[in-house]
């Protein structure tokens, strides 16, 4: 058989093919590259199952020889492959194992220390004066009935306060929701809940459709008190925030100045006096006070003895009780306790403002 050697069955011919496919997979490094070198010579279309498909074109007392020839050195290429998959896997697995090592030992990045905001810390410690007198601590939502933030405080449907300018309504409208404009509701929401006396305190975030400068911000936050008990007059009033006041700022004179408020009758305004000039700057043409414009006291919030109206609009009988209610705004009492002036800063959220203001924080 002059022409067998030349034959893809020939014992030379297989045994090629075979160096050729051993070689390829003991130079494969990778589990990648060892499946390439399956592909190309253990595959379907690889020179082994080529040839192996013309056994059957050989006369019938070579197929035998021919079979056994193809079968030994198929066997022997996938051995090798099998042998050599486990030496690359365990390769590679033992090479993630050093590179992905993590020292458990290593000390870890700090993360950078964060910081109570002076607003938080502030009600905290305006809520503590009262809770210290026996007050409650009240909350309500944020988004309010109209009924209850304007309604109910007798503010009737052509006040000015409910223009559009100054309160965010909220669609659709004749739902009659908005954002409430002051935390005045939530000491509706107690009345109606609760039998009288009542002592309680109401911070939270308020809404107005305001300028964003430095003396606005269209989201802040108020303290406002209520007190409903038999016979509360002014001076259980001027008691209680003289009280605050020398909580806040210390030894400080306030003055009651009438003012006012649908919901309070009488009202007024709670003034500090000045304490930068001390009322120093007033008539002084040789002083002249920024803070409180040469007028020797600043506004801090509002008050007054609760109008009966609001009173028996939550139930309450107004011959047996009465009541007083004050607000004041937490971004105002911050700015006057840290000589702070730009209330922009108390929504930004630089953590280095809160740092700064830390003595807020107890
Ligand atoms: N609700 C008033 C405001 O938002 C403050 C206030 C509360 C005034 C209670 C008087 C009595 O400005």
């Amino acid at each position: 058989m002059p022409d067998q050697d030349h034959s893809p069955l020939s014992e030379a011919a297989v045994e090629r093919m075979v160096a050729e496919a051993l070689a390829a997979i003991a130079a494969a490094s990778t589990v990648a590259e060892l499946k390439a070198a399956r592909l190309a010579h253990a595959g379907d279309r690889s020179p082994l199952a080529l040839a192996n498909r013309t056994i059957g074109a050989l006369p019938p007392e070579e197929k035998k020889a021919a079979g056994q020839r193809m079968g030994a050195a198929r066997a022997r290429v996938n051995e090798a492959l099998a042998a050599r998959d486990a030496e690359v896997a365990a390769a590679e697995l033992a090479a993630s194992l050093v590179a992905e090592r993590v020292d458990v030992t290593l000390p870890v990045a700090a993360a950078p220390e964060g910081a109570i905001h002076p607003i938080t810390a502030l009600i905290d410690l305006m809520s503590d004066v009262f809770v210290a007198m026996g007050w409650e601590v009240a909350e309500g939502p944020e988004l309010e009935a109209e009924w209850l933030n304007f309604d109910a405080l007798n503010i009737h449907a052509d006040h000015p306060a409910r223009g559009t300018t100054d309160t965010l309504f909220v669609d659709p409208l004749e739902h009659h929701q908005l954002l409430r404009t002051h935390t005045s509701p939530v000491q509706v929401r107690t009345m109606l809940h609760r039998e009288p006396p009542i002592y309680v305190v109401c911070p939270g975030k308020v809404y107005r459709a305001d300028e964003f400068d430095a003396t606005h911000v269209p989201v802040f936050h108020q303290i406002e008190g209520l007190a409903v008990d038999k016979g509360i007059t002014m001076a259980h009033l001027k008691g209680t925030l003289d009280h605050l006041a020398r909580a806040m700022f210390g030894d400080i004179t306030t003055r009651l100045r009438p003012n006012y408020f649908p919901f309070t009758e009488p009202s007024a305004e709670m003034d500090l006096q000045c304490f930068v000039c001390h009322g120093e700057s007033v008539g002084n043409p040789d002083l002249d006070c920024k803070t409180c414009r040469n007028e020797g006291w600043i506004e801090w919030g509002g008050c007054g003895i609760v109008n009966p109206r609001v009173l028996a609009a939550a139930g309450i009988d107004t011959d047996v009780y009465s009541g007083f209610a004050f607000g004041m705004g937490i971004e105002r009492t911050l700015m006057f306790r840290n000589n702070a002036a730009d209330m922009r800063d108390m929504v930004e959220g630089d953590v280095r403002f809160s740092r700064s203001l830390k003595g807020e924080a107890r």
